[in-house]
């Protein structure tokens, strides 16, 4: 039967320990699917029959151990009973590597997450390898759920109920000396010992570890009620319990059956099967799997670039040479004021202290960005990034400069939000070499980048930019070169039509709120001024030069006139100071509108069905991938399309009619609309 096991290899060496390695058959990585679990458990039972002297669980992949569950299979699963039934059979073979009658040891580097994390907890000891590629994590959270093949019990059990609750709760990875301090793993070395340790520990046989007395404490059954109250109030500041059930269906979960670890089995299995076939998890799932379709389109075999050269050194243009050095990239910066690039540097060692930690990798990521104000890097870059001001004679000028020293095969790419590449490409005697990559404020935190093509770029370029946005970690979304793309095009309708209701009267705080209680992670009217409102208006104006239902609220201007452009000036519709945004207080007796959130949102989905009839995105997964890593709308409603299908097309667009007969033309619903009503749009 093992003989035929297609994802695990069972190998018994002279000292009697048998190394049962897992390598997902056709995968670059390992994932717990039901095929992988069903091999684990006759694995098992094979292995017991041979009574070794110990058990090591490793992988044969270099990428790491295992990544979690199968989240396609999860997408399949409809019924909650029939989730409960796999849940329960999973169970069962973990319980079995948790029973086996010798030591076991699970040997970790690289990623050990989710259903992997778990599987590791069912052996009597872990491992793991000191590199900064080893993180261990529940993320079942972001998907909706929660652990859910034993994790939530056996976590608690080892290293308490706080640190367990505060994994879960945040799906956050943490590193493996973390771990090791938590009481997650038993030994951190590096990757060269790692066989070694594991053997020492089946030689040793350590006491396993606990918890300590306060963090037993802390699940005793007076306290937890208490604990479980204070906990609720956290997650409620950040996730909205209709909107994100998982979290609180967990924190239940423990307060009832943290010291009952048979009934916390089941309930686990019950609970979790619910989330999990529930529309949350649904649309959750979905996302998540947009983001790998869109992670699939680059292959970074096809173009492996070295050496950055960014060209405008202001916000934009400052954080992607950022980012891209810390992303192990060569990158020179210039600017035509030298003083431009003396923040750059200031913020770049602000990013990489938090995200790098040790002084040795910050200074070798601060040693790659190199400041170039004559520009010498133009011609060593194997990519060139434009980040200069938004305006086509100055952008062409800089294109006309830089084209002769270009290096031949390097990647010309602009960052412009608004002007067509195609004015853009006049300047060029190889229009085909120029592609937008269109980055995201802030770029350390936006995973989204539009990659945007015309009828000139080639295919060579655009194959160049993908790899090029996996390189530096970033989603690639293939948009039309129009006006706007596909995220600004999106966002400008919501936003002007935040600031009408705002002209009208309505509190700035009151329609944020609105924005945010749909699922938004920020209000319209704060995220004007974060992107700034120069930026808004100059977007909005290039829209409107062609549409009549986009009109520039005259505040707008206003605002931008008397030099209040948001964040960055300190004033726009809101004050901001040293970093923080102050709101005034909602006056009282103020009545919201009835149609507040819906004025905002439908003009934002109507807007997206227009994008789908432009072909400004190739299909709809694309629009609601977009949509959704550009905008942060809300994730658990799966993206637009996906939430005008859920929640009723017909409803949809009859609440739009309804705010043209009231509001005007501007809710003149799209088209693009008549397919959807149709049903000819999957
Ligand atoms: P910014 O005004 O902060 O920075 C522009 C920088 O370019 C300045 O430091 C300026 O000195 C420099 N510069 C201008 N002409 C130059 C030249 N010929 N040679 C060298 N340096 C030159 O502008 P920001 O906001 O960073 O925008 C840059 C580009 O990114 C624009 O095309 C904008 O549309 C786009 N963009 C802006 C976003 C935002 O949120 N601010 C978001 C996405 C794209």
């Amino acid at each position: 039967m093992t003989d035929s096991l297609k994802n695990w290899h069972i190998e018994q060496d002279e000292n009697q320990i048998i190394w049962l390695t897992i390598d997902k058959a056709d995968s670059g990585t390992n994932v717990l699917s039901s095929e992988v679990l069903e091999e684990l458990d006759s694995a098992l039972v094979t292995i017991a029959s041979r009574h070794p002297k110990a058990l090591v669980l490793a992988s044969a992949k270099d990428n790491g151990f295992i990544a979690g569950a199968d989240v396609t299979e999860f997408a399949q699963i409809n019924d909650s009973s029939q989730a409960e039934q796999f849940i329960k059979k999973a169970h069962s073979i973990f319980f079995r590597l948790e029973n086996m009658n010798m030591p076991t040891v699970c040997m970790i580097k690289g990623f050990c997450l989710g259903g992997g994390l778990e599987l590791a907890l069912c052996c009597d000891y872990r491992v793991c390898s000191d590199d900064i590629t080893t993180k261990l994590g529940f993320p079942e959270v972001k998907l909706g759920i929660f652990p859910g093949f034993g994790g939530s019990v056996r976590s608690v059990n080892l290293i308490g109920s706080l640190p367990a609750l505060n994994m879960m709760l945040t799906g956050r990875a943490m590193s493996a000396r973390f771990a090791k301090k938590t009481g997650l793993i038993d030994n951190v070395v590096p990757q060269r010992h790692l066989k070694r340790a594991a053997i020492q520990l089946i030689e040793t046989r350590p006491a396993k570890s606990q918890p300590s007395f306060i963090h037993k404490m802390a699940t005793f059954g007076l306290v937890r009620p208490l604990i479980a109250h204070f906990m609720k109030k956290m997650v409620s500041g950040k996730a909205h319990k209709k909107q994100y059930p998982a979290p609180f269906v967990l924190i239940d979960h423990w307060k009832k059956y943290a010291d009952m670890p048979t009934e916390m089995y089941l309930n686990e299995a019950r609970s979790v099967a619910q989330l999990i076939t529930g529309s949350t998890s649904k649309n959750l799932v979905r996302v998540y799997l947009l983001q790998e379709q869109l992670k699939t389109l680059g292959n970074k075999k096809d173009f492996t670039p070295r050496h950055v050269h960014v060209i405008g050194a202001g916000i934009m243009g400052g954080d992607i040479a950022i980012w891209c050095a810390l992303k192990g990239f060569q990158v020179t910066l210039q600017d035509q004021r030298a003083e431009a690039i003396g923040p750059v540097i200031k913020r770049a060692h602000t990013l990489y202290k938090k995200k790098l930690k040790s002084t040795a990798l910050i200074n070798e990521a601060m040693d790659r960005l190199q400041p170039d104000t004559h520009g010498t890097g133009v011609k060593r870059a194997d990519v060139v990034i434009e980040a200069i001001f938004e305006n086509i004679e100055v952008k062409q000028n800089l294109y006309r400069e830089i084209e002769p020293l270009l290096k031949k095969g390097a990647l010309l790419a602009t960052n412009t939000s608004s002007i067509p590449l195609e004015t853009l490409g006049e300047a060029l005697k190889q229009p085909d070499r120029l592609v937008g990559l269109h980055f995201f404020n802030p770029v350390s935190f936006m995973q989204l980048v539009e990659v945007v093509k015309t009828e000139n770029t080639s295919p060579t370029t655009l194959k160049k930019a993908f790899a090029f946005s996996r390189h530096i970690d970033r989603l690639p979304l293939p948009v039309k070169s129009s006006p706007g793309f596909l995220v600004n095009r999106v966002l400008m309708p919501y936003l002007m039509e935040a600031v009408v209701l705002e002209s009208e009267g309505v509190p700035g705080v009151l329609i944020d709120k609105a924005a945010k209680k749909f699922g938004m992670p920020m209000g319209p009217i704060e995220l004007a001024d974060i992107v700034g409102l120069d930026i808004c208006l100059s977007v909005g104006k290039i829209l409107a030069q062609t549409r009549d239902d986009i009109k520039i609220p005259g505040r707008i201007q206003q605002l931008v006139d008397s030099g209040h452009l948001g964040k960055k000036t300190g004033r726009g519709f809101y004050a901001h100071y040293k970093g923080r945004t102050i709101k005034p207080e909602i006056p009282t007796g103020f009545h919201e509108p009835a149609d507040l959130a819906g004025r905002l949102v439908l003009r934002l989905l109507n807007e997206c069905v227009a994008c789908i009839r432009d072909e400004v995105v190739e299909t709809t997964d694309f629009l609601d991938a977009g949509i959704v890593y550009g905008t942060g709308f809300a994730p658990f409603r799966g993206g637009p399309v996906q939430h005008i299908k859920n929640s009723g097309v017909e409803k949809q667009f009859k609440a739009l009619s309804d705010l043209e007969i009231r509001h005007g033309k501007r809710f003149i619903a799209d088209d693009g609309w008549q397919p959807l009503l149709n049903n000819k749009i999957s």
